[in-house]
């Protein structure tokens, strides 16, 4: 019987999880698939909803490492992960995205030499100010199996030399939730209990600290938002750390027609998505569930390390000149929208194609 732990730590993780785990149900009596939670993402509703909805089960560890600069989070979990992989010596663990709990887990199993799979790997944003990208380099510099959503990413890992004998592009395990949850997402009355009307409303989400750390960027932001609330509604679903800038920015006075709510769970936001005119975000996640759900998505960054998504998706990068926010929103709503495309291999069957050439890999070798 082999032994695979899956790492997830932080919101984006869930639902890139939940479909391996269903996968690897198929595999039960070949294969003992465990969770570890690391605890990064820790409130009610950044982290146990996701289980719930997503039916992950209760993890099998959990490392409660919480909040913290990023020397202390990445230390923390490597202790802690180290004593969970000495006490279980599992085949393989894997790991997803681009989190710090990413990052520390596969560097702590490649030292004990504990073979690592990196799912959502090759993504670049050339960007090596934003922390994401360190993790991204270093996780996939050290990983054996290599799982790719899009195929900038299979062009990435080659140019850095990484073996394409290591390279599997699969397809998108966070596509693999949507699908598979949609019948679920469109039963959500979220619309009708926030008091929207469907095509009617903007969707915002913003957590990036280049975006939201500086008191004067979340005021300009704030002023746009402003001008657009006049003719559209915003729903604003606030990440905790953008929820704790805004308090510090003494912006109080916040127009009616912005609905600023806590972190909601992943029905009810995707059936929020589906229905809005459009989404304004910096996530890298909602980049690819817009481009999946054909929904007009503008991202506030200057780059993307998904850019698939701006080549055949929904997506429009518009960069960090926050004053053009009302301009860029406005004219998208105003214009047909582009004919997008869904990417290759966004079908649903992700996850089963990456348990498969794990089994496949470690009944091979025996290891
Ligand atoms: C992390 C990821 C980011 C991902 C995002 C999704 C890293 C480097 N960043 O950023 O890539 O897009 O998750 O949300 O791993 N907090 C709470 N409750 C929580 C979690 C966080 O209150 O459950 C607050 C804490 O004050 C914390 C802050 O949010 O200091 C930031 O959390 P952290 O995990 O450091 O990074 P994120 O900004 O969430």
């Amino acid at each position: 019987m082999k032994k695979i732990i899956s790492v997830v730590g932080a919101r984006p993780n869930f639902m890139k999880a939940a479909p391996l785990h269903r996968a690897f149900l198929k595999y039960q009596d070949q294969v003992q698939h465990l969770i570890c939670h690391t605890g990064q993402h820790y409130d009610l509703n950044m982290s146990k909803v996701f289980f719930e909805e997503l039916e992950l089960p209760k993890p099998d560890f959990y490392l409660g490492i919480g909040s913290g600069s990023h020397a202390e989070q990445t230390a923390k979990i490597m202790i802690e992960f180290e004593k969970v992989l000495l006490k279980e010596k599992p085949n393989l663990i894997i790991v997803v995205g681009d989190v710090n709990s990413t990052v520390a887990c596969s560097l702590v199993a490649v030292k004990l030499g504990i073979k690592v799979a990196h799912v959502e790997a090759g993504l670049r944003s050339f960007d090596r100010t934003m922390p994401e990208e360190i993790n991204r380099l270093l996780t996939d510099a050290i990983s054996d199996y290599l799982f790719v959503t899009e195929e900038s990413g299979v062009q990435n890992l080659a140019n850095e030399g990484i073996d394409e004998s290591k390279v599997f592009f699969v397809g998108n395990c966070m596509i693999d939730s949507l699908i598979n949850y949609l019948p679920k997402i469109e039963k959500s009355d979220v619309v009708s209990r926030l008091n929207l009307e469907a095509k009617k409303y903007i969707v915002v989400t913003l957590h990036r600290p280049s975006n939201v750390d500086e008191p004067s960027n979340l005021k300009e932001i704030f002023f746009q938002f402003t001008k657009l609330a006049d003719g559209y509604k915003i729903v604003f679903p606030i990440h905790p750390r953008t929820r704790k800038m805004l308090e510090q920015s003494g912006l109080t006075d916040i127009h009616k027609n912005i609905l600023l709510i806590a972190p909601i769970g992943y029905i009810d936001f995707v059936n929020l998505v589906k229905n809005c005119a459009l989404t304004l975000t910096d996530s890298g996640g909602i980049q690819e569930e817009t481009t999946y759900l054909k929904i007009p998505c503008l991202t506030l960054r200057d780059n993307t390390e998904r850019p698939i998504t701006t080549i055949l998706g929904t997506n429009k990068l518009i960069g960090t000149k926050y004053n053009r926010i009302y301009d860029e929103v406005i004219f998208t709503l105003q214009h047909d929208q582009k004919d997008s495309q869904i990417p290759p291999l966004w079908d649903g069957g992700a996850a089963e194609r990456i348990v498969e050439v794990l089994m496949t890999s470690l009944n091979q070798t025996n290891q």
